[in-house]
């Protein structure tokens, strides 16, 4: 029997390529090997856009469409929203007993996610979202989930609850199984302006959605290593989002333009060009398929539909399962 993946999005906006080759790049490879799932999460998009249904129901659709136009395949991968399965909701409050409010404030996703949002207080929403992130992917007991850096607290969250629950109601038992992480080789990618993580808020994001000129737009205004003012100056492409990117995507003379760029004989311009060519030949077929389903929107919410009814079939035993162990069937 082939493995379990879950791994998701929130729908707080479209995606860009710190997910692709944090996330999405990975889960395209691992479709034919595992039985892949996918959740859209738009209940933990609240926690941090609940004044924003707007933006969090549009984007439910689109990054729906991100994910098949990377090249997920529906007959192969479930795709379904995280507030349309009850028996997550469900588990999110009996997990939430076996949770501790220290352990959440500690959470340094938690914390570093507070500070970009200049949160000084926040809801008990937030705070408990690994919580609900763990239900989400024990509904369906996935063996692994493949995720950027940030998530692997939440990760151990989940270890830890789950690891609690099987002692506390299953005696020792993997009624529920232990999720383990799975990083992709490029965990975590810097943003266009030379912060550490690229992000939907922070601004400094190329979409997969973004067309040519936008994307030129966005590469020609990129940070690169501020020491570097002539052409002639020798730069450290190490320390430059453009030079980074150059390695990451693996352009086909990317190491010759490191090369120059150390050397002081290629100036930034041309090797922003080159940059922006690699993307755009990423980009395009990515785009391609985007306009083919945002030409056919019923399909998508269809596809969704028959995820979230394949996920609730799965969720729906589980709960049960659960119940019975807390309970005895009582
Ligand atoms: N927290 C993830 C993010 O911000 C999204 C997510 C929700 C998720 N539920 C998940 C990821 C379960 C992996 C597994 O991108």
């Amino acid at each position: 029997m082939k493995k379990r993946i879950l791994t998701g999005d929130r729908t707080t906006g479209r995606l860009h390529l710190g997910h692709y080759v944090g996330s999405l790049k990975n889960r395209v490879l691992l479709q034919d090997d595992y039985e892949t799932f996918i959740i859209l999460a738009d209940i933990q998009a609240m926690t941090t856009h609940f004044e924003n249904p707007a933006l969090i129901s549009d984007s439910i659709l689109q990054v729906a469409i991100d994910n098949l136009s990377v090249g997920l395949n529906p007959e192969k991968t479930c795709l379904f929203r995280q507030s349309m399965i009850p028996s997550i909701a469900e588990l999110t409050v009996f997990y939430s007993m076996l949770t501790s409010v220290n352990s959440l404030r500690h959470n340094p996703t938690i914390k570093t996610e507070m500070k970009q949002y200049g949160y000084k207080d926040i809801s008990y929403g937030f705070l408990g979202y690994p919580v609900s992130q763990t239900a989400d992917i024990t509904f369906l007991n996935a063996d692994l989930v493949p995720v950027g850096e940030d998530q692997v607290p939440h990760l151990e969250v989940a270890r830890k609850i789950v690891r609690r629950f099987n002692q506390m109601y299953a005696g020792g038992e993997a009624l529920i199984k232990v999720p383990e992480p799975l990083l992709s080789d490029v965990p975590r990618l810097i943003g266009l302006d030379g912060n550490t993580k690229m992000g939907k808020s922070l601004g400094n994001a190329i979409y997969l959605s973004d067309d040519t000129e936008t994307l030129k737009q966005k590469v020609m205004k990129a940070y690169t290593d501020p020491n570097r003012i002539h052409k002639t100056d020798k730069g450290n492409p190490e320390q430059c989002a453009v030079g980074i990117y150059h390695q990451v995507f693996q352009s086909r003379e990317g190491a010759t333009f490191a090369e120059g760029c150390k050397q002081g004989t290629v100036g930034c311009v041309a090797c922003k060009k080159h940059l922006v060519d690699t993307l755009d030949e990423l980009l395009e077929p990515i785009r391609e398929k985007r306009a083919f389903y945002e030409a056919h929107t019923s399909l998508v919410y269809d596809i969704i539909a028959s995820g979230n009814d394949r996920a609730n079939v799965i969720g729906n035993q589980t709960i049960s399962n659960i119940k019975h162990a807390i309970f005895s069937n009582r």
